[in-house]
């Protein structure tokens, strides 16, 4: 084999920046990795500064190749991951952004939605049929707007071509490829799909949306597949010379590093929020159920292959709120431990509607609840009905995903820091009714961007070295009395219908 043995997987995630190395068998290396700001101004907003990005980005990176005992002459590629929709605009010319990173949970762009789907007269269903995407805080164009809004001067230094606009994915390989000097402006089919301005089929930007936002089209990022080479590391870089040459959004790289290449195979990623995605082949599957159509992954020039998607908002960042907001615990694994002390949720249930409710509701305006309260409840109890809302959750979009496919899911892949909690993965498989498998790798949504990196320059061969790498680790069969399981599912509907209609 050559030196190059080693690939690098950057994943700029919502809440820290990571680098892992990979060998060819696909096993971790070495990994670093840094925390970021979580910027929270006002109720329901949420930022990030993109500058701490760039700088945690390039520490992590550091920290892992040193970690690895490596240099980048080891690197055959590199392979960027991200948060998708958090959305950054800057100035091309000096490099500087003009506004902190709108984060994919920000809720305040309810009015600026309501405004324009209000305005057209199919709504939110026009745009969900091109895009795949339901107009609502959740993509990126919506948060676009808000800037040229609201930044003094945004919108005339857009207009003359001086703003470019990009999810974190092109924001990182901007920097990572020089930046002002020489920097790449491009993002991947998965992240741009996340944007509302995609046409899902064609994978080209729709001027029409973007007039509809008031996004002048050349601040857009040019779309690439999600494995090719985009650009080299800048010079006076770690990663001088080397190829960037895979981009997916996380969870898209979840679905790719679970080897989940056949149309019905379905992941869950457990991180911030909680993520469903079945691979449904070659062409766009609609869902009538409240799913998102989205683009699984584009291997070069090959054909592109869809996903349904059922988007949570909230499932490890209700357990960090238990943590910092609340401060029940002291670590986020506690909670298991917590919640173990009792033997059922005594009849309490947390909805964490925090950024109104995504999948498969779609409610901007709902706001969280707790109901279900007697003087019996106690922390136990609570921790117990954290656990259970992110497996109550799962199965809502699961639900939607086996009546939009008409085949009902067979086993449930999952990956992402809460697959260590094996109360909740046990909940997940009596409440889902199938298997639930997590594999030996679980840093999957790395693995994900490694293996499109690794495949662009021939580091990997494709799919099937995917699937050969990919190992079972453990199962959880569904247990329990199945009416039992039922019936805490219809309280938990009940519970999320208190969200709705919640403030003014
Ligand atoms: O769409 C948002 C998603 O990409 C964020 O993922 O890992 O932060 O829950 P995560």
């Amino acid at each position: 084999m050559s030196e190059q043995q080693y690939i690098l997987a950057i994943d700029e995630g919502t809440t820290s920046a990571r680098a892992i190395v990979f060998d060819h068998s696909g096993h971790v290396v070495a990994i670093g990795q840094q925390e970021f700001e979580q910027i929270l101004p006002r109720a329901g907003w949420v930022e990030h500064n993109p500058v701490e990005i760039i700088t945690a980005v390039n520490e992590v990176v550091g920290q892992a190749l040193v970690k690895a005992g490596i240099n980048r002459h080891q690197l055959a590629a590199v392979g960027v991951t991200n948060q998708r929709e958090t959305t950054v605009v800057w100035d091309k010319n000096t490099g500087e952004p003009v506004y902190n990173a709108i984060v994919w949970q920000d809720g305040r762009t309810g009015a600026i939605v309501d405004e324009i789907a209000g305005g057209d007269p199919l709504g939110t269903e026009r745009y969900r049929q091109i895009t795949g995407e339901n107009i609502s805080n959740y993509p990126s164009a919506p948060k676009v707007k808000w800037i040229l809004d609201n930044v003094d001067g945004a919108r005339e230094r857009a207009e003359a071509g001086d703003l470019l606009f990009g999810t974190a994915d092109t924001w990182v390989v901007w920097n990572l490829t020089g930046g002002v000097n020489g920097g790449v402006h491009v993002t991947d089919v998965t992240n741009a799909s996340r944007t509302l301005l995609m046409d899902v089929r064609t994978l080209e930007w729709r001027e029409d949306i973007c007039k509809d936002f008031g996004i002048p089209m050349s601040m857009l990022p040019e779309i690439k597949s999600s494995s090719e080479i985009y650009g080299y590391g800048a010079k006076n870089s770690l990663l001088i010379d080397t190829p960037i040459a895979g981009i997916l959004g996380d969870q898209q790289a979840a679905t790719f590093g679970q080897a989940c290449f056949e149309p019905g195979n379905v992941k869950n990623t457990y991180g911030t929020g909680c993520f469903v995605l079945m691979n449904t082949g070659e062409e766009p599957v609609f869902s009538k159920n409240g799913l998102l159509t989205t683009v699984c992954y584009k291997l070069g020039d090959q054909k592109t292959v869809y996903a349904l998607e059922g988007s949570v908002a909230v499932a490890g960042s209700l357990v960090q709120w238990l943590r910092d907001n609340l401060r029940m615990i002291d670590s986020a694994p506690e909670i298991e431990e917590l919640a173990n002390t009792v033997e059922d949720n005594g009849g309490a249930y947390i909805v964490p509607a925090f950024s109104g409710l995504f999948a498969p509701y779609w409610r901007n305006e709902a706001r969280g609840a707790l109901v279900g309260l007697t003087r019996y409840v106690n922390r136990g109890h609570l921790a117990r009905a954290v656990i259970e809302a992110t497996a109550f959750q799962t199965r809502d979009v699961v639900g939607a995903m086996n009546a939009d496919s008409g085949v009902p899911i067979t086993e449930l892949k999952v990956d992402g820091g809460m697959t260590a909690n094996n109360t909740l993965m046990q909940f997940q498989a009596d409440q889902v009714g199938v298997p639930v498998i997590r594999p030996v790798v679980a840093e999957t949504t790395a693995l994900g961007a490694a293996y499109a990196a690794g495949i662009a320059v021939g580091f990997w061969a494709g799919e099937q070295d995917v699937i050969d790498n990919w190992a079972e680790d453990k199962r959880w069969e569904p247990k329990g009395d199945r009416e039992e399981n039922d019936r805490l599912y219809r309280n938990w509907e009940k519970a999320v219908t208190k969200t709705f209609d919640w403030v003014d």
